[in-house]
């Protein structure tokens, strides 16, 4: 089906990423936050998309009234209907919602306007470039919000946000019935995103009181299957099939590698046993790329996230080459 995504304002390159990772396609059209491409997988996974349509049609600005009148409305017209305008310009735009919304009244059979629950919400998200017109099929609401890291019951200041963990769990492609690991999840910021997703979720920590925070949180959330373990996670040396993770900035004292030789280990071991695609964020003060590449691992992609003045983490996507 051909869909438009809103993309959210606040990292708008990993937004798109996000959307053709698990659409696994190209775009074919970027407007500024509006992307339009093929797709066919379940919109309520994502995390960095604000709104999802089905694409109706699209027309130039000032022919929006006869495009509005053409299209066969009785083809997507459920019980109600109701027409909004977005409009992402700084422009003011000359039509009006109810105006166009009569072009629906006088084309289906037995019309309702309802605002509140409409069964046919109808958009015209209007742009520099032209208006698109799309059927909203998912909206992102407060649930996000609620899952902050200081609104679960174990919290910790390192821990990432719900919308970037899922993006960065997204990133990977990952379909049903995979396995996420975090093998440094401290208080499962990133292993939440993934059981809410219905992902099997496995975590590491060397830290005990880490994993028992973990596991608060992971219950409090209802995630159901998922599995903490105490464990370095510079001392694994099984395969995995995919990996989301957010580097440790210091290093443990149970650990006695510098913080660049714990990064080279873990990226060493990646290279071993990636199955599929790992999603490994960065702090801006080591040199990932030189690590990435004496590790021998294949770095696909990379984001900058700007967390405030004095830190900057970089999302990687990771992949071994001979694959
Ligand atoms: C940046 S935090 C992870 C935050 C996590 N993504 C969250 O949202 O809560 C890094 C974690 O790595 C753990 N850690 C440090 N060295 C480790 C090692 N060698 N093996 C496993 N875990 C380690 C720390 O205890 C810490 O909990």
């Amino acid at each position: 089906m051909r869909c438009i995504f809103l993309l959210g304002g606040d990292y708008p390159e990993l937004a798109r990423e996000e959307v053709l990772a698990l659409a696994k396609t190209e775009p074919a059209e970027l407007i500024g936050r509006v992307l339009i491409c093929d797709a066919n997988f379940k919109w309520k996974r994502l995390g960095l998309t604000k709104k999802v349509y089905r694409f109706l049609f699209e027309s130039k600005l000032d022919n929006i009234e006869t495009a509005m009148e053409d299209f066969e409305w009785n083809g997507v017209y459920e019980k109600s209907f109701s027409v909004r305008i977005t409009n992402l310009t700084k422009k003011k735009v000359s039509f009006k919602e109810a105006e166009l919304a009569k072009y629906i009244w006088k084309k289906v059979d037995v019309p309702k306007v309802d605002l509140e629950f409409s069964q046919t919400p109808v958009e015209l998200i209007v742009t520099p470039k032209k208006v698109l017109c799309g059927l909203l099929l998912h909206e992102v609401n407060g649930e996000f919000s609620k899952r902050r890291g200081h609104l679960r019951p174990a919290s910790h200041p390192t821990t990432m946000n719900p919308k970037l963990a899922r993006a960065c769990v997204n990133l990977t492609g990952i379909q049903t019935g995979s396995v996420v690991i975090d093998p440094f999840c401290g208080t499962g910021g990133i292993l939440i995103e993934a059981g809410l997703m219905r992902f099997k979720a496995i975590g590491y920590d060397i830290d005990e009181v880490m994993l028992q925070k973990c596991q608060k949180n992971l219950e409090f959330f209802k995630v159901k299957r998922f599995s903490l373990q105490q464990r370095d996670a510079l001392k694994l040396d099984e395969d995995v099939p995919y990996v989301v993770t957010d580097l440790p900035y210091g290093r443990h004292s149970k650990t006695t590698n510098s913080v660049e030789a714990m990064y080279a280990d873990f990226l060493r071991f990646l290279n071993l046993h990636l199955k599929f695609k790992a999603v490994v964020l960065f702090p801006h003060f080591v040199d990932r790329r030189s690590l990435i590449r004496a590790s021998g691992i294949l770095l696909e992609k990379e984001f900058e996230i700007p967390v405030h003045k004095g830190l900057t983490r970089y999302i990687v996507l990771l992949s071994r080459k001979h694959q």
